[in-house]
């Protein structure tokens, strides 16, 4: 049975925004939560909100773009909480550059945390889910996996790849009763969105924040905890026929056809 009280779920670059969102939510239906990020101790707000309301939660430092230390966790994780029933890839790096000159090394370092990192957590995760006769992977891709502006070109990229990679691990993973899932967050208020906002000029900045009740639909960002309640949905046996989709969860952004101006 997915889902039992005593579930253990990973969540990736969970110290704060999305991630930390989705980690509260899974601690609210009961799952015991593997809190990592690349540099976290069980001091940090994610463990201590969630013991603080009663839940169980441990955090694990590990880097998810280094299979070893990837595996190293779900080693730890096996031995203090038992096996991993859920994954959710949320960690990733973003970063805003003209494409044409950015250096070799920053695009690798990108594409091996947002791809590379996902697929070394399915890699070590799937021993765990033989184990348990089951298991969901939700990968945590984004808006700019469908469309994008020119200074998000290699994360696009990636989160592209992100949805690809869904599909076919979906399609893999499915004679061993393990769904593989993504979720597109539209602009959602976190950090990584400040710093976006933060390195725009002020006259640029503020045609962007009046934009955003013209351009997202629902007429405001989204929030972390509609993301991560999009995610407890997803591995939870309400969603148990769904697998190797993409989920938009964007405020109708995507749906919208800003060609034409005519709004009745
Ligand atoms: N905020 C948005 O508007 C938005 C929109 C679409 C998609 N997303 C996606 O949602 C997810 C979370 O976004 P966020 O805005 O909360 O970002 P964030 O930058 O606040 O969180 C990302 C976390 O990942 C961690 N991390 C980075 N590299 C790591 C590594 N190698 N190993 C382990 N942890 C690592 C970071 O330390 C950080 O805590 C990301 O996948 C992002 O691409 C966000």
């Amino acid at each position: 049975m997915l889902g039992d009280a005593s579930s253990v779920v990973v969540v990736t670059g969970a110290t704060g925004g999305i991630g930390q969102a989705v980690a509260l939510a899974f601690a609210a239906e009961g799952y015991h939560v593997a809190v990592n990020d690349i540099r976290i101790d069980d001091d940090c707000d994610t463990v201590r909100l969630i013991k603080a309301a009663g839940g169980v939660a441990r955090a694990y430092s590990a880097d998810v773009s280094d299979p070893q230390s990837v595996q190293g966790m779900f080693d730890s994780i096996r031995e203090d909480l038992g096996p991993v029933r859920v994954v959710v890839n949320n960690a990733a790096l973003y970063d805003s550059f003209d494409p044409s000159v950015v250096e070799p090394d920053v695009v690798v370092r990108m594409l091996t945390v947002d791809v590379g990192g996902p697929l070394f957590m399915i890699q070590s995760a799937l021993p765990h889910m033989e184990s348990l006769g089951g298991g969901v992977i939700v990968n945590i891709s984004s808006l700019n996996g469908y469309v994008t502006i020119p200074q998000n070109t290699v994360y696009a990229s990636a989160k592209s790849a992100l949805i690809s990679l869904t599909k076919g691990f979906a399609l893999s993973l499915a004679p061993r009763n393990v769904r593989v899932v993504s979720v597109s967050p539209g602009f959602t208020e976190t950090k990584a969105v400040s710093y976006y906002l933060g390195a725009l000029s002020e006259e640029r900045r503020r045609v962007e924040l009046d934009g955003h009740n013209s351009r997202i639909p629902l007429g405001r960002l989204g929030r972390p905890d509609e993301i991560a309640d999009a995610a407890v949905f997803l591995a939870s046996d309400a969603a148990s026929f769904i697998t190797g989709t993409d989920f938009l969860v964007d405020g109708g952004t995507h749906a919208y056809n800003t060609v034409f101006t005519y709004n009745p």
